[in-house]
């Protein structure tokens, strides 16, 4: 039987160049798709064991005829490409818009005139804002609390309604915190790890009394590859999340006891966010996956972070320990 094709949006970044290896490992023949760049760098992939079992293609999400003509002999697509940084969303909203919002419609619009199995739209937790409840299952209300939030509210409406509209084969999933190797160093994880490998003496940070609920990369790939054998989730949003919250003070105390160093923990003001747009807590409820696709995360916090550590370790060349990363 001839394996079935996947356009992998996104595919370059932190979790789709982790997916494309894990459905190329999974018998998929994947279609990976990222940013036109005239030095054809494939990002992550570049250096991928599995680089000659990948087929690439440069575009740009924001750019219909580009995303059409690679869904065009796809049978799936699983939808990454996104802005993602909060602090960048609100110095320029409308790339926002343009990005997470007009690519998605590219997506969609593509999907509706071909004869596409199935699309995956990758959500996120920060549509919830800070919890009013925990743990958060898929009726919390949303509340887009920075402009990247409201980008991805409104793509995941733009998606359910052609699903209700057009009958596309639609499915969301919403991912909670993830991380593990690749993640850029915006993201508080690396961030944390980074700082105590540099010759500071001080850890900065923005707001202290965060909580998160973290799940490592390979576990989400995973739940991907179980929504695309499921065949039920067709219309419906689902939370991916390990269901475990945990507070910034307890995280760095992992961090440190991993690296076997203490740093005095600093709030710094230029990364505190204005009250109203800090999401305080996340936590999933993931039971509705779960009862589905029979989902579970596989790697603990601590692994999850020794493997992190291990990675930045072997590639702190590719960061800059002593900038402040939007
Ligand atoms: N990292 C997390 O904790 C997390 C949590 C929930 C949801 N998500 C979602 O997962 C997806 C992937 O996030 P990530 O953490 O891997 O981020 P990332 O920044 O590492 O990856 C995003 C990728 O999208 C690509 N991209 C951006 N603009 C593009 C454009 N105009 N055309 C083509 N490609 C473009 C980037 O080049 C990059 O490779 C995003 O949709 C994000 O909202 C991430």
């Amino acid at each position: 039987m001839s394996k079935k094709k996947i356009l992998v949006t996104g595919a370059f970044g932190f979790i789709g160049s982790n997916l494309v290896e894990y459905l190329v490992e999974n018998n998929y023949q994947v279609l990976a798709f990222d940013r036109y760049n005239s030095d054809s760098s494939y990002g992550y992939l570049e250096n991928s064991k599995y680089f000659n079992d990948i087929e690439f293609i440069l575009g740009d999400i924001r750019d219909y005829d580009s995303v059409n003509k690679a869904l065009k002999n796809c049978s799936i697509c699983i939808h990454l490409a996104a802005l993602i940084g909060i602090p960048y969303s609100y110095i320029s909203p409308i790339a926002y818009l343009k990005t997470n919002l007009e690519g998605t419609y590219n997506v969609l619009e593509s999907i509706k005139n071909l004869n596409t199995e199935q699309v995956i739209i990758t959500s996120t937790s920060e549509v919830y804002g800070t919890a009013q409840s925990i743990p958060i299952d898929e009726k919390h209300r949303l509340n887009a609390q920075s402009p990247y939030a409201a980008s991805k509210i409104s793509a995941d409406h733009l998606g359910l309604s052609y699903y209700n509209s057009f009958d596309i084969p639609l499915k969301i999933i919403r991912p909670f915190n993830t991380y593990g190797p690749r993640q850029s160093a915006r993201a508080i994880i690396p961030t944390i790890i980074l700082q105590c490998l540099n010759a500071d003496n001080e850890l900065k940070l923005g707001n202290l009394h965060v909580q998160r609920d973290f799940t490592y990369v390979l576990d989400l790939c995973d739940a991907y590859l179980k929504a695309i054998k499921c065949n039920e989730l067709y219309g419906e949003i689902f939370n991916v999340g390990s269901n475990q919250m945990i507070n910034l003070n307890r995280l760095i105390e992992i961090i440190f006891s991993k690296i076997n160093i203490r740093k005095k923990i600093l709030s710094d003001n230029a990364r505190i966010r204005k009250k109203e747009s800090e999401v305080e807590r996340l936590q999933a409820d993931n039971s509705k996956f779960v009862k589905f696709t029979e989902w579970s995360p596989k790697i603990s916090l601590d692994e999850g972070i020794e493997k992190t550590i291990k990675w930045i370790k072997e590639n702190h060349h590719r960061f800059n320990k002593n900038i402040y990363y939007v």
